[in-house]
């Protein structure tokens, strides 16, 4: 798969099937220099696994490191009635079992994002538990980086079809912590990801996309029975994270709002995203506020269709 713009890309995740789309579009994208896995979707064991395994089925290899087995400071919230015990799905992932590395995720994407020369982009598409150990650690971080895009959440104001997002709900504090010291922010929200919605029988298409394309038919095949109506349409569900990968490598196919950003941390109202009040002096964050969803959709079909 040869990267199609020269920009470096780290990919904090929490595969998950959605998160797994996301990377692959990634791949067909950017120079993907590597993948931080965060417990999220399931546990940080079996996200980092997944990433290897679907790094491993696009036939690629890159660095995979562990990050935050938990929020900081809520428990762990998993998600395995929508991506399966293991993350993905019935996929029978390989028994082969990886040691975790000994850097932890924080430290080696400081580390490694401080050495690259040219464009460098996070892309943030689980519980921003990672990214806000990152800031928190390495503030200067943020001088490397071009953007710090993040799946997450939800526009202030905007009409959601959800109370509240995933991400932003398992780890408020991480997220609330990343809109106050992340500069460069984007956030792409529930508002127009659950816009972006694939139909269910699009997904036979895949399986014209040779080996991978199979696996993520099978994946997505699970995944849309799961999430279908979320986004409002019974045949259809959201992609959700893949959204994230194309604001980077699309953002033209976007309006963007500039707002500062907090978080409900506790409470009815938990993990809801909301208007920072000027005094408390936030960076602005660039809020996704509208998507052209069939330019998202055929960014999508031609981001998988150079996975053959
Ligand atoms: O709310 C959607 C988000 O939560 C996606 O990132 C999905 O993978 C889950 O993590
Ligand atoms: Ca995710």
């Amino acid at each position: 798969m040869s990267p199609i713009t020269g920009s470096n890309v780290f990919l904090d995740m929490d595969p998950g099937i959605d998160d797994a789309l996301a990377m692959v579009t990634a791949l067909a994208r950017f120079n993907v220099q590597g993948v931080t896995t965060v417990a999220g979707n399931v546990s940080v064991a079996q996200t980092f696994q997944n990433a290897h395994f679907v790094l491993e089925r696009a036939g690629v290899q890159l660095p995979v490191m562990v990050g935050a087995e938990g929020p900081l400071f809520y428990p762990l919230l998993t998600a395995p009635h929508v991506h399966g015990a293991s993350g993905l799905g019935e996929v029978v992932r390989s028994p082969g079992v990886r040691p975790f590395p000994p850097e932890r995720a924080w430290t080696w994407l400081s580390n490694t994002i401080g050495r690259q020369r040219g464009p460098c982009h996070l892309i943030a598409t689980g519980p921003l538990t990672n990214v806000a150990l990152l800031l928190l650690a390495f503030p200067d971080v943020n001088q490397h980086l071009a953007s710090i895009t993040c799946m997450a959440g939800g526009m202030p104001g905007a009409q959601l079809d959800k109370d509240v997002e995933f991400n932003v709900f398992v780890d408020p504090h991480a997220a609330d912590a990343v809109f106050r010291y992340g500069t460069n922010l984007r956030l792409v929200g529930i508002n127009v990801t659950h816009r972006a919605l694939v139909q269910l029988t699009e997904l036979d298409r895949l399986r014209g996309f040779g080996q991978l394309g199979r696996l993520l038919y099978s994946m997505l095949s699970f995944y849309g029975e799961k999430s279908r109506g979320e986004g409002g349409d019974p045949n259809a569900f959201p992609v959700d994270d893949a959204v994230a990968v194309a604001a980077v490598d699309a953002p033209e196919l976007f309006r963007w709002e500039s707002l500062p950003l907090t978080v409900v941390l506790e409470g009815p109202l938990r993990g809801t995203v909301v208007v920072s009040p000027l005094s408390t002096k936030r960076p602005p964050v660039q809020v996704a506020a509208d998507l052209n969803v069939p330019g998202f959709l055929d960014w999508l079909w031609e981001s998988l269709r150079r996975i053959t």
